[in-house]
């Protein structure tokens, strides 16, 4: 799906960028231009940039040994 038309960038450019790095609009901005122009998909890009991170965040699972027992706790991070 296109995002961006004045620069012709789809959703795909946009979670290939999040898998090398690109983290924020801006990331997006310098590699394809996205809102540069009329500024009609800045919105859509940031959702589709958000969804991406948000898919490749890694949870990690850690049991703590407590007073009460032990605490499970689920860290996320991307
Ligand atoms: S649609 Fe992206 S800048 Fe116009």
């Amino acid at each position: 799906m296109y995002v961006c038309l004045c620069k012709g960038v789809t959703d795909k450019q946009i979670q290939r960028a999040v898998d090398q790095g690109a983290r924020t609009m801006r990331d997006l901005r310098q590699e394809f231009g996205v809102g540069s122009q009329c500024g009609k998909c800045t919105c859509c890009a940031r959702d589709v940039l958000h969804d991406a991170i948000h898919a490749r965040k890694e949870v990690v699972h850690i049991h703590v040994p407590s007073p009460q027992g032990q605490l499970d706790v689920d860290i996320a991070y991307s």
